[in-house]
């Protein structure tokens, strides 16, 4: 089932993602709901909390469009080791029409568990590594936004506030 986005400022956003204890059939119905919503935005990552669901499970799926779906399931996602930087323009589904130039790792470690409850380890670099800090972050309550300096943080947020004001005619 497709949910829907919160779209900042809504405060849930700020919510933090709790450990899941255990992979469920209910955990797993919300795996296929977040990755049917990313699908559908269309987006290449998404965080439970976008979705209002303050457990720690994101997807992300960097597949060019017009490759077959690479759907990354992370459950209880850890990053343990970051190298070098990178600047990467990136969006969010909680910024409609926003891209900022975001500072990151360019190189990540992470540890997670996969859709069946199944632990890995996963070493990405470029994309894959920016969209994983970035989804982490909303697992933290950690927008795009909390990225930028004082001048472009107020920009966006004028910029989401005015968005959210038209919208409530
Ligand atoms: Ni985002």
């Amino acid at each position: 089932m497709v949910r829907t986005i919160l779209h900042y400022p809504d405060e849930r956003l700020r919510q933090v993602g709790k450990k899941v204890d255990k992979v469920t059939k209910e955990i797993q119905a919300l795996v296929d709901d977040m990755a049917e919503t990313m699908y559908a935005a269309p987006g290449v990552g998404l965080a439970a909390t976008q979705i209002g669901e303050a457990v720690a499970i994101f997807v992300i799926d960097i597949a060019e469009a017009d490759a077959p779906s690479d759907l990354r399931v992370f459950i209880n996602p850890e990053i343990v080791e970051r190298a070098d930087e990178i600047t990467w323009t990136e969006g969010c589904l909680s910024f409609p029409g926003v891209t900022e130039d975001v500072d990151r790792a360019a190189k990540v470690k992470v540890k997670a568990m996969d859709r069946q409850g199944k632990a890995f380890e996963l070493d990405a670099e470029g994309l894959l590594a920016v969209a994983i800090q970035h989804e982490l972050d909303h697992l933290n309550g950690v927008l795009m936004i909390d990225h930028l300096g004082p001048l472009k943080k107020r920009l966006v947020h004028r910029k989401m506030q005015k968005r959210q004001d038209a919208q409530a005619l």
